[in-house]
């Protein structure tokens, strides 16, 4: 199995190199992956939007999939990964998430617009908290507003751990 990704702003490319180089894999952009025979067995990666995967529906056409995972901005939950199961359902393959980060001076105008639409109603209410923010609350309001990265090894442990069962 080799690892296959798609990103826009870096997060989901650091993620592919970080579990490409503790599992000992081959780490490949799309783009990248287009010399790869269509039977080769994949574990897919890609950046959410709109709750949607971005790639997956290509790595599906081109190659075997054998595991997906999201990567969001979101706080990784069940509910995170029931709905991203929900919307981005590969037979046979299991679903993973995980918590990347946010890049806003990375993405285009519409695109920053859309995701500060979504976040609007969340911002809006830290912010009325004033100076009652807990240290997290102020944290969370600065990633909404600056961005930042969550992207952490630990954060792996679910993959790792399906993998082991897979070679
Ligand atoms: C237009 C747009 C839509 C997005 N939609 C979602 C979403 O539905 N859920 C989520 O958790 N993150 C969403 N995000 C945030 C990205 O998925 C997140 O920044 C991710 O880490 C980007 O990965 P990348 O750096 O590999 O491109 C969205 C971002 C953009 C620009």
């Amino acid at each position: 199995m080799v690892i296959v990704y798609r990103s826009n702003t870096g997060f989901t490319k650091e993620y592919a190199e970080m579990l490409g180089k503790t599992e000992k894999m081959k780490v490949y952009s799309l783009a990248q992956a287009g010399g790869l025979d269509k039977g080769t067995e994949v574990f897919f990666m890609g950046p959410l939007m709109a709750g949607h995967i971005t790639g997956v529906d290509q790595a599906v056409k081109r190659f075997q999939v054998k595991g997906v995972c999201g990567v969001g901005m979101s706080p990784a939950s069940q509910q995170t990964l029931d709905t991203l199961a929900k919307a981005n359902y590969v037979p046979d393959a299991p679903i993973f998430y995980l918590q990347g980060g946010w890049a806003p001076k990375k993405v285009g105008w519409i695109k920053r617009r859309m995701v500060n639409m979504v976040t609007r109603s969340m911002r809006q209410s830290l912010r009325d908290k004033g100076s009652r923010r807990t240290p997290e609350e102020q944290r969370q309001l600065d990633f909404l507003e600056k961005g930042g990265s969550f992207v952490a090894f630990e954060h792996l442990e679910a993959i790792r751990a399906w993998m082991k069962d897979q070679k």
